[in-house]
C-alpha cells in the first residue's frame, strides 16, 4: 500500500510476518489433529485429558517413554522471570559481551560505523542488519562441530532492514519499521538503496577469544560479506531452465543476491546454508502474475516491499526488482528474476573464491532453515526444511548419492528427492515425492518438467495433498537419536474448530516431533507427536502439564539441539504484538532451554525492548555459546521515530540508533552452557 503523506511519499508494505498464500484445499494439520483428538475426548470426557490420552498412547516411541529414570538432568540452572526492559537477562553466574553490531566494520577499507555518514560501498564492508540463524565453524575447518573452541568463523544471516535506522535522510520523518520514503520524482536516492541491499545477506568473520576471556575480530582475508548484490551460481535442475534466463543470464546461469536470510543450514561437509525466506515482496509485477509468482505473494501493486526498483539511477541491478514483463523477450527484461529467489544458498566460509550456489532440488519456497540428520557413511544424506507462512508444508530431501566423507559436497544437494509432509491421524507420517512424472505431477496436471515442479513447489505440494501447517519455522535434529523437532509459531488466521487442540486464531504455538519409521532416516514414513504446546499457564501443555512462570512461552521461532541434546527455543512474538494485550505476560522475545527427556524447559535469556531472539550455537566445548538479537526498537512507532524518541537504545553503545547484535555467553564457573 501507499500512503501518501504530502509532501512526503512513504512505502509502507508491512504485511505483518508471512503472507497468507496456500490456496488449496488440502485437509489441514489441525483438522487431521481435530479428528485424530476429538476422537479421544469423547472417549476420555474432557479436553485435558484427551491431551494426555494423545500424549500417552501415539504410536511416537520417544526417550522418555523408553524410561527417564537412567536420564542425567540437562537442565542446570533456574529459571529467570519474564522481563520487559531494555537489557539482557540471564540466570546467576552467567555473563554476556555484545559483539558484531550492524554497521561494525570487517572487511575492505574497515570503514568505521556512522549511520549518518556511511555509504551504500561501506555498508557492503560492515555488519549487515537483522542478525539471525548463525554457526560457529572451528577455524580447522575440518568439521563444523569439531575443533577449536577459541577461534572460528563465525557465519550469520541478516534477514532484513530497518531503512529509518539507516540513512541520514529519516531524521525526523514519520516512519514505521518497514517504511522508506520517495523523494519529489516518486524515487529512492540509489545509494540509499545500495545500503540496504547490502545490509542484507550474511557475514563472515574470523572471531578469537582472548587471553582476558572476551571476543574479537582477527583480521582474514576470509572475512567478508556475502549481500543482496554478490553472484551467484543457479544449480540442480532449474539452473539453465527458461524459468530463471534474464537480461543478466540469458543462459539462467546465475543470479545476484541473496535476500531475508532467515534460519541456516549446516552441511556435514562444513559449508553454509543461507535459507531465502520472505523475498517474494521485495519484486513487483503490476501485470498478470504468472503461477511462481502468484502463489508466493510477488507484490502486485505499487512498489515493492523497500520500492528499490525506484532507485534514481534507474541502473539494472536496481530495475531489476520490477518484474513486470517490458522487453520483446525473457532475455531482455527481468520477468524472470524472482525465480532466481527462494532458494537455499551453499556458501563456502573458508574460500572467498568459490561462489555460492543456489541448490534448487532443495525446493522454492519461504525457506526458513535447513537441518541436517548425522551423515552417516554409504547412506543418504537427508535434510529438513520448513516454509515459514501460514498453511504452508514441511519438507524432507533425500540425496541420491550415498555420503563418503572423502568425496562429500554440494553435489549431493543437486540430485534426490524432495518429500513434502503428511500428518496422518493415527500418528503416522507420510513423506510424499516431490518428482515429476510421479503421481499427480504429470503435464495432465500441468507439471511439465522437474524444474517445473521445483520452481512452483507449493503448487506440488497443494497437488499431493500435504498437511497446511501453523506456520513450519526453524526444525532440529538430536544428533543423539535422529528425532526431529520443529516449532510451528503461530497461526491467527486459523478458522477450523479443533475440540482437542483448541488452537483455533492459535496465538501461541506448538513444537512437533517426529522419528522416521524404524529409524531409517531415508524412510517414506515417520511417526509423530507433539512436544509442547506453548501459551500461558491457563492454555498450554507440556507431557500433560500447564507450563509455568519459568517455563510459559509462545510464538516459537528458533530451534537448536546442542551437543548433549539440550534443546534451546527462541521466541518470536511479532513487534506488533509484543508487550501488548494477552502477549504482555510474557515480556519480551526470550530463549529458552529444554530437556526433552524429562520434559523441563526453563527461560535461560530474556532480551531488550522490541527485538526477537534468533539464531544459536555454541562452541564444540559448549563453553561459549552465541546469540542473535534482532531488530531491537522495531516497536517505535512513526510519530515517536519523527519525535526521536526510540523504544530501544539496545546495545546502548552511544550510536544513535539501536543495533542488532550478537551476544557471546559464558558462564562464570567456565562450565557447560546450560548444565
Ligand atoms: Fe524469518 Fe520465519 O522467521
Ligand atoms: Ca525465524
Ligand atoms: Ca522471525
Amino acid at each position: 500500500m501507499t500512503i501518501q503523506q504530502p509532501p512526503q511519499v512513504v512505502i509502507d508494505n508491512h504485511e505483518g510476518d508471512e503472507p497468507l498464500s496456500n490456496q488449496s484445499d488440502n485437509p489441514s494439520f489441525q483438522q487431521v489433529f481435530e479428528k485424530r483428538l476429538s476422537r479421544r475426548a469423547m472417549m476420555k470426557g474432557s479436553m485435558g485429558t484427551a491431551m494426555l490420552g494423545f500424549f500417552a498412547t501415539s504410536s511416537y516411541s520417544s526417550l522418555a517413554a523408553a524410561g527417564s529414570s537412567r536420564h542425567t538432568p540437562l537442565i542446570g540452572f533456574e529459571a529467570i522471570s519474564v522481563s520487559a526492559t531494555d537489557g539482557v537477562s540471564l540466570p546467576k553466574g552467567y555473563a554476556h559481551q555484545v559483539i558484531l553490531p550492524w554497521g561494525h566494520p570487517i572487511s575492505g577499507h574497515q570503514p568505521a560505523f556512522d549511520p549518518m555518514a556511511n555509504s551504500g560501498r561501506d555498508q557492503a564492508h560492515q555488519m549487515g542488519s537483522h542478525h539471525d540463524g548463525m554457526h560457529f565453524f572451528p577455524i580447522e575447518g575440518q568439521d563444523p562441530y569439531q575443533g577449536s573452541s577459541e577461534d572460528g568463523l563465525l557465519v550469520m544471516n541478516h534477514e532484513y532492514v530497518e531503512p529509518r535506522f539507516m540513512h541520514a535522510s529519516t531524521r525526523g520523518q514519520s516512519l514505521s519499521s518497514s517504511a522508506v520514503a520517495l523523494n519529489a520524482e516518486g524515487q529512492r536516492d540509489a545509494d540509499e538503496v545500495l545500503k540496504e541491499i547490502h545490509g542484507h545477506g550474511v557475514s563472515i568473520v574470523r572471531m578469537k577469544k582472548q587471553a582476558d576471556g572476551q571476543w574479537a575480530i582477527e583480521a582474514d582475508v576470509r572475512n567478508r560479506r556475502i549481500h543482496g548484490l554478490t553472484e551467484m551460481e543457479i544449480s540442480g535442475p532449474v539452473r539453465g531452465t527458461d524459468f530463471v534466463k534474464t537480461r543478466f543470464s540469458p543462459e539462467g546461469t546465475r543470479v545476484r543476491g541473496t535476500l531475508n536470510n532467515c534460519a541456516n543450514g549446516v552441511t556435514p561437509w562444513n559449508t553454509y546454508l543461507a535459507a531465502e525466506e520472505n523475498w517474494s515482496g521485495y519484486f513487483v509485477n503490476h501485470a498478470e502474475q504468472p503461477r511462481e509468482q502468484s502463489r508466493y505473494g510477488v507484490t502486485k501493486e505499487g512498489a515493492g516491499r523497500y520500492g528499490w526498483e525506484l532507485a534514481d539511477t534507474g541502473a539494472d541491478e536496481f530495475i531489476r526488482f520490477n518484474v513486470t514483463p517490458a522487453g520483446a523477450s525473457a532475455t531482455e527484461d527481468y520477468r524472470n528474476e524472482v525465480n532466481g529467489f527462494g532458494w537455499v544458498v551453499e556458501i563456502d566460509p573458508f574460500n572467498p573464491d568459490v561462489t555460492p550456489v543456489k541448490r534448487t532440488q532443495l525446493g522454492r519456497f519461504a525457506h526458513e532453515g535447513v537441518v541436517f540428520q548425522p551423515a552417516v557413511e554409504g547412506q543418504p544424506i537427508v535434510c529438513y526444511a520448513g516454509d515459514d507462512s501460514r498453511f504452508e508444508y514441511i519438507y524432507k530431501y533425500v540425496s541420491a548419492q550415498s555420503y563418503y566423507k572423502e568425496t562429500a559436497g554440494g553435489h549431493l544437494l543437486d540430485n534426490g528427492t524432495l518429500y513434502v509432509a503428511r500428518f496422518n491421524e493415527d500418528g503416522s507420517g507420510d513423506w510424499l515425492p516431490l518428482v515429476f512424472g510421479m503421481g499427480p505431477l504429470t503435464p495432465e496436471n500441468g507439471f511439465n518438467s522437474q524444474a517445473d515442479v521445483l520452481v512452483n513447489t507449493r503448487l506440488a505440494a497443494d497437488t499431493l495433498g500435504a498437511t497446511k501447517m501453523d506456520r513450519p519455522e526453524w526444525g532440529a535434529v538430536d544428533r543423539k537419536t535422529g528425532e526431529v523437532y520443529f516449532t510451528l509459531t503461530n497461526n491467527s488466521r486459523r478458522k477450523e474448530t479443533d475440540a482437542v487442540n483448541p488452537r483455533i486464531e492459535n496465538n501461541w504455538g506448538q513444537i512437533v516431533r517426529w522419528r522416521e519409521h524404524n529409524d531409517q532416516v531415508n524412510a517414506i514414513q515417520f511417526e509423530w507427536n507433539l512436544f509442547v504446546l506453548a501459551g500461558p499457564e491457563s492454555d498450554s501443555e507440556l507431557a500433560g502439564q500447564p507450563l509455568d512462570g519459568g517455563s510459559m512461552f509462545n510464538s516459537p521461532d528458533g530451534l537448536w539441539f546442542d551437543a548433549d541434546s539440550r534443546l534451546w527455543i527462541q521466541t518470536d512474538m511479532s513487534e506488533s504484538i509484543v508487550n501488548t494485550g494477552p502477549w504482555e505476560q510474557f515480556g519480551n522475545n526470550q530463549m529458552l532451554a529444554a530437556d526433552p527427556v524429562n520434559n523441563v524447559i526453563r527461560r535461560f535469556l530474556v532480551g531488550p525492548i522490541g527485538q526477537e531472539i534468533t539464531g544459536v550455537v555454541t562452541t564444540p566445548d559448549q563453553k561459549t555459546m552465541f546469540v542473535n538479537v534482532q531488530h531491537p526498537g522495531a516497536t517505535t512507532s512513526a510519530e515517536d521515530f519523527a519525535a526521536g524518541k526510540l523504544a530501544s537504545h539496545w546495545p546502548h553503545d552511544g550510536s544513535p540508533y539501536p543495533r542488532s547484535a550478537t551476544l557471546v555467553i559464558s558462564r562464570e564457573d567456565g562450565g557447560v552452557i546450560g548444565a
